[in-house]
């Protein structure tokens, strides 16, 4: 068995920072994350244990300190925490940040902002929240389909930072060979462009795919999409306990992936376990399912 682990596998340096800002700051009481801190219910559950209690809203905050996630929040959002006096740490990762200055400044140059990516990601309604208009979101170039877009305004497009960059492209071409006027801006972060690249060279080359990160983790979702176009036994898992080990052999080649939001702890459960079961050759994999890692 061969097995290929990527180096971009795991946290990003937004997501390490975000993560390391609410270490930092346990024992502050009340701590508050504004939304889960990332798409890890692992972590967010130990997190909660230490008394860091993700909120959806801020009416269920009225005194404390709530952190801002790597995703960042829309413009409203800061004004209510001022309006009630809340501290707030602010780790919105600084590419996101950069998408608001976009959004913030062409909109009030008169500008119709798009938006591709998912729609309901609170990245993408944070992004939103900085338009002084009404902003479009578009996922596809299917979506353009039947808008109503004014040729007279120019459009500020822009992307959620962990979209497919081929969508983004295949939107901004479809917009420039309708002759609208369009500033495309590429804001798909390198640390998700350089882990989709690197997925895909590693899948090319196996026999089947790991690809590691919490079920509701839009990056690991599309990670594994791009994945399973180049190795068809491609699995989505959230941790190791989701890995069917029966479905691997001594003799393939495995290729190993994760989200943005995936501790390396998950991951190196994984990557022993594939050892264990390289290192066990034939023997009986029910022997190796009882195993605990
Ligand atoms: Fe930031 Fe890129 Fe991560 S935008 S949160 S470094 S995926």
């Amino acid at each position: 068995m061969e097995i290929i682990v990527a180096h971009t596998a795991g946290f990003c340096f937004g997501v390490n920072r975000a993560v390391d800002s609410v270490y930092k700051n346990i024992g502050q009481q009340p701590l508050y994350t504004y939304g889960p801190i990332i798409h890890n219910p692992q972590v967010v559950g130990e997190l909660r244990e230490k008394n860091v209690i993700p909120v959806n809203s801020l009416d269920e905050v009225e005194e404390g300190t709530i952190i801002i996630r790597s995703h960042g929040v829309s413009k409203d959002v800061y004004d209510t925490i001022n309006r009630k006096g809340l501290t707030y740490i602010d780790s919105t990762c600084p590419y996101v940040k950069r998408i608001h200055k976009i959004v913030d400044e062409y909109s009030k140059k008169g500008y119709q902002v798009m938006i591709v990516g998912d729609r309901e990601h609170p990245e993408v309604q944070g992004i939103s929240g900085w338009s002084n208009g009404e902003t479009i979101i578009v996922e596809k170039t299917e979506d353009l389909e039947g808008l109503n877009l004014s040729k007279t305004k120019p459009i500020c497009l822009v992307s959620q930072t962990t979209y497919r960059e081929d969508r983004f492209e295949s939107i901004l071409k479809a917009l420039k060979d309708h002759q609208y006027e369009v500033e495309g801006f590429n804001t798909i972060c390198k640390a998700t462009s350089d882990r989709q690249q690197e997925a895909v060279k590693i899948a090319k080359m196996v026999d089947k795919m790991i690809v590691i990160g919490g079920r509701d983790s839009s990056n690991t979702k599309k990670l594994y999409e791009i994945c399973k176009k180049f190795c068809k036994e491609t699995y989505h898992i959230e941790t190791l306990e989701d890995l069917e080990l029966n479905k691997f052999n001594s003799n393939d080649k495995i290729g190993i992936t994760a989200g943005a939001s995936t501790p390396a702890r998950i991951i190196k459960e994984v990557i022993t376990a594939m050892n264990d079961l390289e290192n066990h050759g034939n023997e009986s994999f029910e022997e190796l399912l009882n195993q605990s890692f």
